[in-house]
């Protein structure tokens, strides 16, 4: 079976350096990070991650505001809202939670935060410099992917990797920290022919498409090492029964929490094949919400502090 990559381990620990940092900040400079998160609309998922944001904030010592917005604001009223929050000395990090409500283009509104508080790394200017290999703010899942591969010591360099998905929040940048590390790249998408041929000649393979359990045992090779970054909730017995047939655990978990969670990667059928495996609930996820807040300690030492130490 293969080795679990514990992301909600690392998470803590990760949580608790930028904790002990943000004190450190505080003693030795006088200043408090402050984390400002946008929340357009409606969006189930966001509600719950837009508060799991906020608490994590708290926890560290970090000021979170969270400010809501009807799905109906215009893209000029959200565009003076981002300008006063970018003019604004006491906010050092701001977030768009996404997805954003139809009639608002991710690409545009993410474009209009300063790149100096750019938490979520998806301004033009800090994909520029990550592609350039230059000192920026990287988004947060794919910062995370890299942190927990490194901490599992999974070698990187010459290896072969295989990142499926091309979003520019996930596969993209995660497919240049790969190769900033020296690993040999393929970037896969719903177009790729032969998905499962190319997958599976992967010492790493990303799995961020969106298609709950999608990447099955044909995906991967022998030994290889998984990371799973897809989100799905099953609720319904019929959903459950045709991912984990009838496994009375599992049945018995989906009745008394009235869901089961699961990824991109089969749950059952990966785990025998697979050498190392980053799995949902437990992985990538709450690692994200960890480096957001270090990009926040991030931002708001090189604005504010004249020589981060
Ligand atoms: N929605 C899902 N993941 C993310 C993320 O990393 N950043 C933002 N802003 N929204 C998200």
């Amino acid at each position: 079976m293969a080795r679990t990559l514990d992301g909600k381990a690392l998470a803590k620990e990760i949580r608790q350096e930028v904790a002990t940092e943000v004190t450190r900040l505080r003693e030795r400079n006088g200043v408090e990070p402050t984390l400002a998160v946008l929340l357009i609309g409606e969006h189930h998922a966001s509600q719950i991650y837009v508060r799991n944001k906020a608490r994590a904030c708290e926890e560290a010592g970090i000021k979170s505001e969270v400010i809501r917005r009807d799905s109906g604001i215009s893209s000029t009223d959200l565009h003076s809202l981002i300008d006063d929050l970018n003019r604004n000395p006491e906010v050092d990090g701001i977030l768009v939670q996404l997805p954003l409500p139809e009639g608002l283009s991710a690409e545009q509104v993410t474009s209009w935060v300063d790149p100096a508080k750019d938490v979520d790394g998806l301004h033009p200017t800090n994909i520029g410099r990550l592609v350039r290999n230059e000192p920026g703010l990287v988004p947060c899942t794919p910062a995370a992917i890299l942190r927990l591969l490194k901490r599992n010591d999974i070698p990187l360099l010459g290896r072969r990797a295989v990142v499926i998905g091309r979003s520019y929040l996930v596969g993209k940048p995660t497919a240049m920290l790969l190769l900033r590390e020296h690993a040999t790249v393929t970037l896969c998408h719903s177009r790729t022919r032969d998905l499962p041929r190319v997958a599976a000649e992967a010492d790493i393979l990303v799995v961020a498409i969106g298609r709950p359990a999608m990447v099955t045992e044909d995906f991967v090779r022998p030994g290889a090492t998984v990371v799973d970054v897809g989100i799905h909730r099953l609720v319904t017995e019929e959903e459950v029964r045709n991912i984990f047939g009838s496994d009375p655990e599992r049945l018995e978990s989906f009745r008394n929490k009235g869901q089961i969670l699961i990824g991109d990667v089969h749950p059952t059928r990966v785990p025998p094949v697979a050498g190392a495996l980053s799995p949902v609930p437990g992985g990538v996820g709450p690692l994200t919400v960890a480096m957001l807040l270090s990009n926040t300690v991030t931002a708001m030492k090189r604005r504010r502090i004249a020589d981060p130490a």
